[in-house]
């Protein structure tokens, strides 16, 4: 019986991560406007979906950019400095909070390109709320990491409530440098958001089973189910890769039913993490709108906005430097 330990590929390498029947094939990717509607299709089946261009060159630029700058003006927010915290630990590089002291990232977080295919599996433009944003690097010359297949943030219902759809949360991947064969690229498993384990996803989809490394080219979005399975796989150890995440939760509340209710009203999704925090611009944005969209506030969040926004709170909890 293979176990995610062991794997079908025979290569030891892939053995920490998944069972090793990995695809060469890739998945289509869909126009965000002329092929909407078989992009949702793709989307509701398996629980991701890829998009193709969907930033323009100058925006490509303005975060590679930015990605340069803010690693030379706050290295310590990145990890790149000899206080390593925690959530820079075995992942390569992150900056966890970018949007606290940039307003220049503002407009990104209601993209026009991918916001209509958001909206849409979310239930609708009025039920998107903002989670989380953060930019990560796998540097040059990183080496192969040990990242394994994973799901994020899932409620309980979702194995067994009808609809499935919306899902609870969505997260967005840009590619913001080209991911080709050698490059470490996110790679999910179709389907695999209605089960608990991978292994039950192994057992039940049989020879559907398939773990997909997704390639592109800088722009490309990849919307996934956090309920999906996935991992960074890696790459040759030598090419590098830039990504912008975005994570996005489900507001308001939904008619729907349980095998045992006739019915239930599913709740907006609980908070993403418990360390999020929002800028007074945005979680106090004078359009009612915004105030929606930044709403899901954690009890830290509760606690900074009670404080008038204390620079120096912000600065205790995890992830707040300035
Ligand atoms: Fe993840």
């Amino acid at each position: 019986m293979l176990t995610p330990q062991e794997n079908v590929s025979g290569d030891p390498e892939a053995a920490a991560q998944g069972f090793g029947r990995v695809t060469t094939e890739q998945p289509p990717d869909f126009d965000p406007q002329s092929e909407f509607e078989a992009a949702y299709g793709f989307f509701e089946k398996n629980g991701f979906v890829v998009l193709r261009q969907c930033l323009k060159s100058d925006e490509i630029k303005h975060l590679n950019e930015f990605f340069d700058r803010t690693q030379a003006e706050r290295p310590e927010s990145w990890g790149l400095s000899d206080k390593r915290k925690p959530h820079h630990r075995n992942q390569g590089l992150i900056f966890s909070q970018p949007l606290l002291d940039y307003p220049e990232l503002d407009d990104y977080t209601q993209h026009p390109s991918s916001l209509p295919m958001v909206s849409r599996i979310l239930g609708g433009e009025d039920r998107v709320r903002f989670s989380e944003f953060n930019f990560r690097e796998t540097p040059a010359h990183a080496g192969r990491g040990t990242m394994n297949f994973h799901h994020d943030a899932v409620t309980r219902d979702r194995l067994i409530r009808q609809p499935y759809l919306p899902c609870d949360w969505l997260c967005a991947i840009h590619y913001l440098s080209d991911v080709g064969a050698d490059a470490p690229s996110f790679c999910v498993v179709a389907q695999s958001n209605r089960y608990s384990t991978l292994r039950d996803a192994f057992d039940d989809l049989g020879e559907k089973y398939q773990e997909i490394p997704l390639r592109g080219k800088a722009g490309t979005c990849i919307l996934y189910d956090t309920a999906t399975f996935h991992t960074r796989l890696d790459g040759d150890g030598v090419q590098a890769r830039r990504t912008w995440h975005q994570y996005y939760a489900r507001g308001g509340w939904l008619p729907s039913s349980l095998p045992t209710t006739s019915r239930y009203v599913r709740p907006p999704s609980p908070v993403l993490t418990d360390w999020n925090l929002f800028p007074k611009r945005l979680a106090l944005h004078p359009d009612p709108k915004k105030r929606l969209f930044f709403s899901h506030w954690n009890t830290a969040q509760c606690e900074w906005v009670a404080s008038g926004f204390d620079l120096q709170l912000r600065q205790s909890m995890p992830r707040g430097e300035q």
